[in-house]
């Protein structure tokens, strides 16, 4: 292969072109060759795909199996000691990001009727209810805060934790261990101790739910008999991590880019009738989860390019949502643009299954924070603001954040 890009860390994260860009690397080879072979830094070979019509292609495609995808887990490749995939991993039961059909149809199906658009909107008032008694949290509070750790992270840590009958008392045990899971070049022996101490715990919960079940998803999931203690886990798992870490970065890395772009923040902030179109821009600029991994089951043509089976094909959300021949001005943020399209919540089978959640989530906390804020600021420079570049979602460590005067 000669044209390949070498990555001596993996894909390169870092954001040398501005803490909500793409690394320049991803952009030129986007421009270069948006179809690319890579080489991983095991030595092995295998694909990028970075442009638009490529990677949205691609998610439509199921010869591209998920099976390489450990979901937001991905451990393959950027985990040190982490053995090389040479056919597609074993399931783990329950995890159905990283399943094909007809096992990942078989338990989507049992979850989409908890998550339609209908049953999201009539939880609606009951989330702004949540995200505002958060926000008289925060008032309460003598600025500077840190507003990941007051508002981004529980908001949808309590939303989640309602809907799945989990105790948010326990958050200690998953926000603890998901953010462990979370970091790159956490070693795979200290990975799996932290999925270990998860799933023991969601063990123990769904089996006492399916012996006394109560109202929220996981109980009338445990209702199923056709589901074992393994599956109901896996599932537990997996809406619980998807359900607060992606929406918490969206919130806390979102409210750093409006402190960033302040003309569009006074307009929002003046107009709350943009929100559900500044909500999907920003999940265009941000695109937090970038990184998703697919298994190619045969040759597969894709944009003028052959990925031969057996390949390891790595996709970009973030490039892919930044190019220019689906946006214009992609690296700009514009609240007034069509950004529905966008593909930061995948396409295809395994197209995010809460996102009309994340949406709603996402509108009540930011219109509530603008709102009740008036006077929101960062309390440190833009550039010591510490930016998740070593976790496999992007976001804000931390943001501290001040202001003079509360509103209701
Ligand atoms: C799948 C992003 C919020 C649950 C996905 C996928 C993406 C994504 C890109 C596709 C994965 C793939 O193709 O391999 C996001 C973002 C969110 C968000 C950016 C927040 C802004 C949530 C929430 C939940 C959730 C709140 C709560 C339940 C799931 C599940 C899947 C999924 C269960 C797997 C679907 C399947 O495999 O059929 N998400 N998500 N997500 N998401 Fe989300």
């Amino acid at each position: 292969m000669s044209q390949t890009v070498a990555t001596p860390h993996g894909l390169s994260t870092e954001r040398d072109a501005g803490p909500f860009d793409p690394p320049s690397q991803i952009t030129r080879l986007r421009e270069a060759r948006p179809v690319s072979p890579m080489v991983f830094p095991d030595g092995h070979e295998g694909w990028i795909v970075t442009g638009y019509d490529a990677v949205r292609q691609l998610l439509a495609d199921t010869r591209f199996s998920s099976r390489q995808d450990i979901g937001i887990l991905h451990m393959p490749y950027e985990t040190p000691n982490m053995p090389t995939a040479t056919e597609p991993s074993p399931q783990v039961p329950g995890l159905f990001v990283a399943m094909d059909p007809p096992d990942h149809t078989r338990l989507r199906r049992k979850l989409t009727g908890a998550f339609t658009v209908k049953r999201m909107k009539q939880l609606e008032e009951h989330i702004i209810d949540i995200a505002e008694r958060q926000l008289d949290e925060v008032a309460r509070l003598a600025p500077p805060v840190d507003l990941v750790k007051e508002f981004a992270l529980p908001v949808p840590s309590l939303v989640i934790c309602e809907l799945l009958g989990v105790p948010y008392a326990d958050r200690e045990t998953f926000q603890v261990n998901s953010a462990k899971f979370l970091v790159k070049d956490q070693s795979f022996d200290e990975k799996i101790a932290a999925y270990t101490a998860l799933t023991t715990y969601l063990a123990e919960l769904v089996t006492r739910k399916r012996a006394t079940p109560g109202e929220d998803i996981l109980s009338d999931l445990a209702r199923h008999d056709d589901l074992t203690i393994e599956e109901l886990t896996g599932i537990a798992f997996l809406l619980l991590l998807a359900g607060h870490e992606t929406t918490a970065n969206v919130l806390a890395l979102g409210t750093f880019a409006l402190l960033e772009h302040p003309e569009q923040l006074a307009e929002l902030r003046a107009t709350p009738d943009l929100m559900p179109g500044a909500v999907e821009e920003l999940m265009r600029y941000l695109s937090i989860a970038d990184i998703f991994y697919r298994y190619a089951t045969e040759d597969i043509e894709l944009c003028g390019e052959t990925i031969p089976e057996g390949s390891t094909v790595v996709i970009s959300l973030l490039a892919a949502n930044r190019d220019p021949k689906r946006f214009d001005n992609p690296d700009t943020l514009d609240i007034h643009r069509k950004a529905r399209g966008h593909l930061s919540f995948g396409h295809g089978i395994h197209q995010c299954l809460g996102q009309q959640l994340a949406r709603i989530e996402m509108r009540a906390g930011f219109e509530g924070l603008l709102r009740r804020f008036p006077t929101l600021q960062l309390a440190i420079p833009a550039d010591e603001v510490k930016l998740k570049s070593d976790m496999n979602i992007y976001g804000v460590h931390e943001l501290p954040v001040t202001w003079t005067e509360t509103a209701r």
